[in-house]
Formats: structure tokens, C-alpha cells, sequence
């Protein structure tokens, strides 16, 4: 079984599908224009740049101050990212993502930790 997952995700990743479709794009390139603007409403705008989590929205009420935010999607499971991007949410758009997206999301995201990480280590 893992060994299947594992060739269909080679075959997810490989330039072939974009070179087929006469795109310059390597598949980074492609995973961050994704992140940046799926179906026009960018992750980016809530989530931060890099998946970090941000602020979405500060308001005052009762002479208190509120921040709506949206939280950090870097390391998190595979499985729960795809189940957030199926689920309804108040705050957070539906976007009807194909599986190869939200792959391919996963995929960008997943790389923003290791960048993280890798800039910790050299520190
Ligand atoms: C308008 C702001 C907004 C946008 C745009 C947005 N999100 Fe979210 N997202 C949220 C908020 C707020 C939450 C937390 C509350 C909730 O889940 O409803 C959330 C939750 C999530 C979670 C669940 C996190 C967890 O800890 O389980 C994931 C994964 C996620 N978003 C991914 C994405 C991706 C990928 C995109 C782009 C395709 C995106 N979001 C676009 C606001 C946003």
C-alpha cells in the first residue's frame, strides 16, 4: 500500500503533467503561485506568506481589543490540512480544491518548514 502511495506521488510530482501542458513552471514555482492565489483568494492574505499564521482582522469592542486570526498551517498532518480545506468555516473561504492542489499546496507549505528549519540549524 505505501509503496503504491509512494508511485503516485512520484507521479503527482513529476514535471511531466506541466511539460505536457507547454508551462515553463517547475513544480516550486508552481506550488507557490498556487498558494498565492487559488481560485483568487489568496492563503497568503490570512495565513501569512510562508504558512506562518497571521492577523486576519483587530476590532474594538467594548473598549476591548479583538484579533481575528488565522492560524499556522506549516507541519501540520496531511490528512488534517486536506480535512480543513473540505470543511465549511466561518472565516475561512471554500475553495473546492482538486486533490493535485491541495497536494501541491501541502507540498509548497511542507517546504516552508523545511526552509524554517534549515535556517534555525545554520543559526
Ligand atoms: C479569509 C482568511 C483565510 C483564507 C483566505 C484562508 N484561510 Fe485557512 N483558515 C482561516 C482561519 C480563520 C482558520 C481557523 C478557523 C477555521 O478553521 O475556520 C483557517 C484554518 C485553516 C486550516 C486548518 C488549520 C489547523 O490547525 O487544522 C488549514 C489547513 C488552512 N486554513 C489552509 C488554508 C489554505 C491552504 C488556504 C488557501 C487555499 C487558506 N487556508 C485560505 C482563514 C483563512
Amino acid at each position: 500500500m505505501k509503496m503504491v502511495v509512494k508511485i503516485a506521488l512520484t507521479a503527482l510530482f513529476s514535471l511531466s503533467y506541466f511539460r505536457a501542458d507547454n508551462s515553463f513552471l517547475t513544480r516550486e514555482e508552481y506550488a507557490k503561485m498556487l498558494y498565492k492565489n487559488p481560485r483568487g483568494i489568496s492563503c497568503a492574505k490570512c495565513h501569512g506568506p510562508r504558512g506562518e499564521g497571521g492577523v486576519i482582522s483587530r476590532y474594538l469592542s467594548d473598549g476591548k481589543l479583538y484579533e481575528i486570526k488565522a492560524p499556522p498551517i506549516v507541519d501540520l498532518p496531511q490528512e488534517r490540512f486536506k480535512k480543513a480545506l473540505k470543511r465549511r468555516s466561518r472565516l475561512m473561504p471554500e475553495y473546492f480544491l482538486t486533490e493535485m492542489e491541495m497536494a501541491y499546496l501541502y507540498y509548497y507549505l511542507s517546504r516552508q518548514t523545511n526552509t524554517k528549519n534549515n535556517i534555525k540549524r545554520v543559526q
